[in-house]
């Protein structure tokens, strides 16, 4: 099995610096040394401490200049997305309506699909981010191109095919059978594959039938290790469609529960007008949010509330939510983020910044015990980072004190030229250079 080593400063999240304090939930080592062993992470630490413990013939990369970080992990992504990024004007409904629809009906067509997965997963790779969790079209054949290409390149990726069977054009709607006949066929063929997941993707409340949203909690039944990925609480506009839609309901969150949808493996995009009582629910069900900020301040959605979030402990992982967000990068989306929570009054800080983009990530996901960080036997997913991406960027690293003022600093400053090398499960897939 191929061992390999790599010297460089290191850093990762080993857990949620909120909740244990900084000391207890950070590994730096300033002269530190990564092994790779068969696609996981043999040991990660001081350079000195880790070689000491090496055979003398072990191949040695060197990124001494850089750092070295886990790969990213987004919660909540569009793949379809991609060629109607950055649509000017609307809100979410008119949003949908006007330029996603008849962007996604595109993917009837199985080449098409194939060829936007492969972009896709290439911008990724391109931005740091290793592992995803993804919508597809309500074509079956989207899901199927982005599983295959996820599969081709070894990355761990949840996705599923959407569900929506009303309130949508014809050309981008199912039916409550062939959505669950599809997400059946879609498991059988890719969940546990490689390090592929399925997810259960009804597209919001509004767009499934009550059959559409029974049948998908009868798949996660019969699934016990198969994730639920939707919408939920995003724009004002869409809360009071659903409130006209389920007049008896207790609220949005109550809508899914009805259907068995709330779940320890569900993951809700967005949460941003919760009420007390859904995020209690959603603590008790050990749900997870997916806080999509740059999404959240182009559609004019509002303001996620981390605090409260962590106050009920509810699990959070950030999300780009291409194309309604603006970046691929996790680390403008934590730039964005550190926004966001200042204009709701508190500080979101560096070590909680990159926690959410990692292991925080890879929580809300049920893939903390794989990946997001660097304790041995995790899958070796991984950055090496350009410290001196920009003139700006080398200018203003040289006056951080700690590794806080560095993490802070790449957050703000950082995006997709920062990452110099992409590593998935102990392999380069991609180099800047
Ligand atoms: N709600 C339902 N569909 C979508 C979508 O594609 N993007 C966002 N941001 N919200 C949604
Ligand atoms: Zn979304």
């Amino acid at each position: 099995m191929s061992l390999r080593a790599f010297k460089g400063a290191i850093f990762h999240l080993t857990d949620d610096p909120a909740l244990v304090g900084p000391g207890a939930a950070t590994g730096w080592y300033p002269d530190g040394m990564l092994v790779v062993e068969g696609g996981h992470v043999l040991m990660a630490g001081d350079r000195v401490a880790v070689e000491a413990k090496l055979p003398a013939a072990v191949e040695v990369i060197d990124a001494s200049d850089s750092l070295i970080i886990p790969g990213f992990v987004d919660t909540h992504i569009h793949f379809p997305q991609l060629d109607m990024i950055a649509s000017y004007g609307e809100q979410l409904l008119d949003w949908l309506n006007r330029y996603t629809f008849p962007e996604e009906a595109k993917f009837a067509d199985p080449a098409h699909a194939a060829e936007c997965a492969d972009f896709f997963l290439e911008e990724l790779l391109r931005n740091g981010t290793t592992s995803a969790l993804v919508y597809g079209t309500v074509h079956k054949q989207s899901a199927d191109a982005l599983f295959a290409a996820a599969y081709a390149r070894g990355m761990r990726i949840a996705a599923g095919k959407a569900l929506m069977d009303r309130n949508v054009p014809e050309t981008v709607r199912d039916t409550a059978q062939s959505s669950d006949a599809d997400s059946r066929a879609l498991i059988a063929d890719w969940h546990g594959k490689g390090r592929l997941v399925y997810a259960v993707t009804p597209r919001f409340a509004p767009a499934c039938s009550d059959d559409q949203l029974t049948r998908a909690g009868q798949i996660l039944k019969d699934f016990p290790d198969v994730l639920m990925h939707t919408h939920l609480s995003e724009n004002t506009a869409e809360i009071a469609w659903v409130g006209d839609l389920y007049p008896d309901a207790k609220d949005y969150l109550d809508v899914y529960d009805r259907f068995g949808l709330v779940t320890n493996r569900s993951v809700f995009a967005h949460c941003i007008h919760l009420s007390g009582e859904e995020y209690q629910r959603m603590a008790e069900a050990d749900s997870a949010v997916s806080f999509c900020p740059t999404s959240n301040l182009f559609l004019g959605s509002g303001l996620f509330d981390l605090k409260t979030a962590e106050k009920y402990g509810v699990k959070v992982g950030l999300g780009t939510d291409v194309g309604a967000g603006t970046s691929f990068s996790m680390l403008a989306t934590m730039d964005e983020a550190y926004k966001v929570c200042h204009l709701k009054g508190h500080k979101l800080d560096a070590f909680k910044a990159f926690y959410l983009a990692t292991l925080g990530g890879a929580r809300a996901l049920n893939m903390g015990h794989q990946i997001g960080s660097f304790e041995a036997g995790k899958e070796a997913d991984f950055l090496v980072l350009d410290l001196a991406a920009t003139p700006l960027l080398a200018r203003r690293l040289k006056h951080c004190k700690s590794i806080e003022d560095i993490l802070f600093v790449l957050a703000m400053l950082g995006d997709d030229r920062v990452i110099k090398e992409t590593w998935i499960a102990g392999e380069r897939r991609y180099s800047k250079a």
